[in-house]
């Protein structure tokens, strides 16, 4: 280990060093050029006093800063001065509107500033970190958090001095502040170093006595433009520089990279006592050239600085932690459902048929409860198969990558099993990817399980436990009655959703109204039964109510949001409800038109209904038909706009509890052409029994081609065998006889499924399920 007096290290390549019985360690990503310029400061200097050595160091690669900074702590006992000189400014062009707007409007302020420059945008590094904001910034800071016990036992000096420039809050973006998607990375790079910087003064590394400096070298003609521009042109600059100098007196133009250090040599060399951190020492130099530094106050925010200390702390976990994780670039923006996919069974049977077998009235099922077909399994399929089967058929279509899944949350009140989620069972089909770093787990509370599992997963990605990877929520369940009344209202069907940043449906986060209360309305008390017990016409009154006040608490939201001064349904382009039966929706679509009447009694709108309900409340009205009817009349052709699109699988196919609502948006994904959709918002209302209800939304951001193209419910709707009622019955009853049986094998036909669904092959003796795919 080296005993030197004095240690400083410099990182990137510097031009000036001048104390005595010195350890200069130049800090470099490329170690030929670091010992060219080792070697050339050696000549210069000839001092025995004099010790250069190098250390590979690619600020803007967090493994090369953790590898440099272990090479420092074994090789160095002490370090007195760290040099955080290393920057880039990725440059693409010149900007010639910028160039002729800045000559005419502030031609002095404009020379040698970088108003001339366009940056490139987007520009990452190979872990995922904006690169300018990694290089100038962020590997500095990191390596200040490794080498600061090394620094804090120097003897004499210990200080940090960055070379920063010219920064803007302008130019800042809190949510970007690794300014990957803005136009000024540098600028914003620089001004997080003029903020931090003053932060490791005064608070963080005050305790080990280590002091923090901020310099500006002024506008030197470096390099920097030799991507685009001659050595002629570049030549051009740096005369144009030292002759504005010269004439105007513009003190900032330091012109040489020799002159632009003697701020960090100041900062360096001066008595402790008479430097400020949380002053920028700006490089100036006179027309003839003396140098001085003109020390300003910077402007310092300090509710923004401790936000900043602890993003960049969670990003030095994420560095230094699993370096398999995708680093986010940025506070994730438009965070939503990116796709979708549903399954659901091959099996149907007809509700005018089953009206006929039953023996009801015709029409009961079919306008009494507004339902065509329901879906239906027989002992073939569980909720477990129907997971795997939707979750193997969505990696496949969309080529996700089971390593890039990071949460997985399942929404289901179909159990086989009180412990063991659902989830687990899905674990399986990551085995081969090696990926068993997954989060989330079930979500149980009837049909809201799958809306709690997106809220869920949407808030994990807006959180700062987000790794980078993407979500699934797989939503769905097998919804089954006991004959009678309400067995006509069942259905089977699973959604598997992808939530992540960018999505086409971007959840509107502050917007959403929720109302949970207990009751007993449908629940599943009896576990040795699939059914649940209902009381019908109470879920029916619970679903409005909740509703009701969803929507009430969701204007109010919209309202306070600035969204609308008066908010009601003119606000939604489209909704989307859970469908217990298609005419539950009617209603529900009905109720809100009347809750716009309590809000606005004396808009046009209602002027024929007004006198008659005049005196109604929500509480007087659960059971008033003839105001259910009226409102269901006057809101046809709103419904039949903004509703019915989302009623297609909810028609066909049945209640699919917690899948109803994702199914509702496929619905409307695969009715209305994407062109439409856009910029529209939907809402979604989610009720689930007991009772748990939310109406949020979504705004549509992107193109949903593709998801409709991918889904093809049209086409996978039409392709599905229709089962006699007969036929129906006796599988039911194949269902309730083997519900939980265990050494068991199940009988249904394995050709009756689409290929390439997942079946239950056996139970063994110790209730384990094995599976298979047809
Ligand atoms: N032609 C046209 N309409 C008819 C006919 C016919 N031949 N026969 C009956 N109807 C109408 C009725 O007038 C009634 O209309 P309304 O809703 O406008 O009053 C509707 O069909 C339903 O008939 P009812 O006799 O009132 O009710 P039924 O005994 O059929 O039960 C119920 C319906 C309660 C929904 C039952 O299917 C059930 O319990 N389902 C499960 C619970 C449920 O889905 N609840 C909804 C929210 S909770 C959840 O999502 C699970």
């Amino acid at each position: 280990m080296l005993e030197l007096q004095q240690v400083a290290i410099i990182t990137g390549k510097d031009n000036r060093e001048g104390s005595q019985e010195l350890v200069l360690v130049l800090a470099c990503r490329n170690q030929d050029r670091a010992k060219i310029a080792g070697e050339k400061l050696l000549r210069k200097y000839n001092n025995k006093n004099l010790l250069i050595e190098t250390i590979t160091l690619d600020t803007s690669d967090s493994s090369s800063v953790l590898n440099a900074a272990k090479v420092i702590e074994t090789r160095y006992k002490h370090v007195n001065y760290l040099f955080c000189n290393a920057g880039i400014m990725s440059i693409s062009g010149l900007d010639w509107k910028g160039i002729v707007n800045g000559i005419l409007k502030h031609p002095l302020e404009f020379v040698g500033g970088t108003e001339a420059l366009v940056q490139n945008v987007g520009l990452q590094t190979k872990e995922g970190l904006g690169l300018v904001f990694a290089t100038n910034f962020f590997g500095h800071y990191l390596l200040i958090k490794k080498i600061s016990g090394v620094m804090g036992k120097a003897p004499g000096a210990r200080r940090i001095i960055w070379v920063s420039s010219n920064a803007s809050e302008l130019e800042f973006d809190k949510n970007d502040i690794q300014h990957v998607r803005g136009k000024k990375p540098y600028e914003s790079s620089k001004f997080i170093t003029d903020q931090i910087s003053v932060v490791l003064d005064k608070q963080i590394l005050k305790e080990k006595k280590i002091r923090s400096f901020v310099v500006e070298p002024g506008n030197v003609a470096t390099n920097i433009l030799s991507g685009i521009a001659s050595q002629l042109f570049i030549g051009f600059v740096y005369s144009a520089f030292l002759l504005v100098r010269l004439v105007f007196g513009i003190f900032r133009l330091t012109v040489t990279p020799w002159n632009g250090s003697y701020g960090a040599f100041y900062a360096a060399t001066e008595n402790e006592q008479k430097l400020d951190g949380s002053l920028k020492y700006n490089t100036c130099c006179t027309r003839l050239g003396s140098l001085f530094v003109d020390p300003q106050p910077i402007k310092t925010n300090k509710k923004l600085a401790s936000y900043l200390v602890d993003e960049l702390d969670q990003l030095v976990a994420y560095t230094t932690g699993n370096s398999e994780m995708t680093i986010s670039l940025a506070r994730p923006e438009n965070i939503g459902i990116k796709a979708i996919e549903v399954y659901f069974p091959k099996k149907y049977v007809d509700q005018v048929e089953l009206e006929k077998h039953d023996g009801v009235s015709a029409g009961k099922y079919t306008i009494g409860l507004g339902q065509e077909k329901m879906s239906f399994c027989d002992d073939r399929e569980d909720i477990a198969s129907m997971a795997l089967t939707v979750v193997k058929q969505f990696m496949q279509k969309y080529n996700v990558d089971y390593k890039n899944i990071g949460r997985l949350e399942v929404g289901t009140e179909t159990m086989i099993d009180k412990s063991k989620a659902t989830k687990t069972f899905l674990m399986s089909l990551f085995e081969e990817s090696g990926n068993h770093s997954i989060e989330g787990i079930d979500t149980t509370n009837a049909c809201y399980g799958g809306t709690s599992a997106f809220f869920n997963a949407c808030q994990w990605i807006d959180s700062r436990a987000w790794d980078g990877r993407l979500a699934l929520v797989v939503s769905g369940d097998i919804a089954v009655y006991a004959s009678g009344n309400a067995r006509p209202s069942g259905g089977v069907g699973i959604a598997c959703i992808l939530v992540g940043p960018d999505a086409p449906l971007a959840l509107e986060f502050p917007l959403r109204g929720t109302f949970m209360e207990h009751v007993y309305d449908f629940y599943k008390p009896d576990l040795s039964s699939e059914f649940p017990t209902v009381d019908g016409p109470l879920s029916i009154v619970s679903y409005i109510k909740a509703l009701d006040y969803a929507y009430l608490g969701y204007l109010k939201k919209l309202e306070l949001a600035g969204e609308s001064e008066s908010a009601s349904l003119s606000d939604l382009d489209y909704i989307v409800f859970h469908s217990p039966y298609t005419k539950q929706v009617a209603k529900g679509f009905g109720r809100l038109l009347f809750n716009d009447f309590l809000r606005d009694k004396n808009n046009q709108k209602f002027a024929l209904i007004k006198d008659q309900f005049e005196n109604e409340t929500l509480e007087s009205s659960y059971h008033n038909k003839n105001l259910e009817k009226a409102f269901i009349q006057l809101s046809k052709e709103a419904y039949s706009l903004k509703t019915t699109p989302s009623l297609l699988a909810a028609k066909n196919i049945g209640n699919m509890y917690t899948g109803s609502v994702f199914f509702g948006l496929a619905s409307l994904i695969s009715s209305i052409p994407s062109s439409q959709l856009l910029n529209k918002r939907i809402a979604l209302f989610s009720y689930g029994s007991g009772c748990a209800a939310s109406l949020y939304s979504f705004k549509v951001t992107g193109d949903l081609s593709d998801i409709a193209k991918n889904l093809d419910l049209i086409n996978r709707l039409n392709d599905r065998i229709c089962v006699s009622p007969p036929d129906f019955e006796n599988i039911m009853s194949l269902r309730q006889k083997t519900h939980n049986a265990v050494s068991y094998s199940p009988t249904g036909p394995i050709e009756e499924l689409y290929p390439g669904t997942f079946y239950l092959e056996s139970v063994d003796s110790m209730w384990r399920r094995k599976y298979n795919i047809a």
